[in-house]
């Protein structure tokens, strides 16, 4: 049975223990994902894409469905588009949008934060919401406080 967690601090809580006990970045990666799509009944898909290389987003951890979109080109879809812009992008009904790659054909809306330090984009969490509208500023607030830890390991796992 899914929780609503009202905030990310037990899920920060519980990666800082497993960092402190010598968690590799890939794991943290994972229970991130896991901890997020557990921790809120409103995601039905919820992943990490990495960027592979400056043009090239890879799909890390996820839960939910396993989709095609294993490799996503930046620019293309709201997961590429996200990384050309440089924003994170909150869609409260990908039915009006363009340039939306399905994943599943019950998604409404998307949530696209990006894993950064100032301009460097290592990676993102991508979450999918089988209803319309699903993610409010709590749900926005806490996977943006999960990305902001994440952006600090991606960087001294790369320094
Ligand atoms: N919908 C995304 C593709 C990834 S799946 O949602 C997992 C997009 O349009 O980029």
């Amino acid at each position: 049975m899914k929780r609503r967690d009202a905030d990310a601090n037990a899920l920060l809580a519980e990666l800082e223990a497993m960092k402190a006990r010598g968690a590799t970045l890939a794991e943290l990666k994972d229970a991130a994902v896991a901890g997020l799509h557990e921790g809120d009944d409103r995601f039905h898909w919820t992943g990490i894409y990495d960027l592979a290389d400056p043009e090239t987003l890879r799909l890390g951890p996820f839960r939910g469905a396993p989709t095609e979109h294993v490799e996503i080109p930046v620019g293309r879809g709201i997961c590429g588009t996200a990384v050309a812009d440089a924003r994170d992008l909150n869609i409260p009904d990908v039915r009006v949008m363009s340039n939306y790659l399905a994943c599943s054909l019950k998604t409404r809306s998307e949530l696209v934060v990006l894993i950064r330090e100032g301009d460097r984009i290592y990676a993102q969490i991508d979450i999918d919401s089988h209803r319309v509208n699903a993610f409010d500023a709590s749900a926005t607030a806490k996977v943006e406080q999960v990305a902001a830890w994440l952006a600090k390991e991606y960087g001294a796992a790369r320094s």
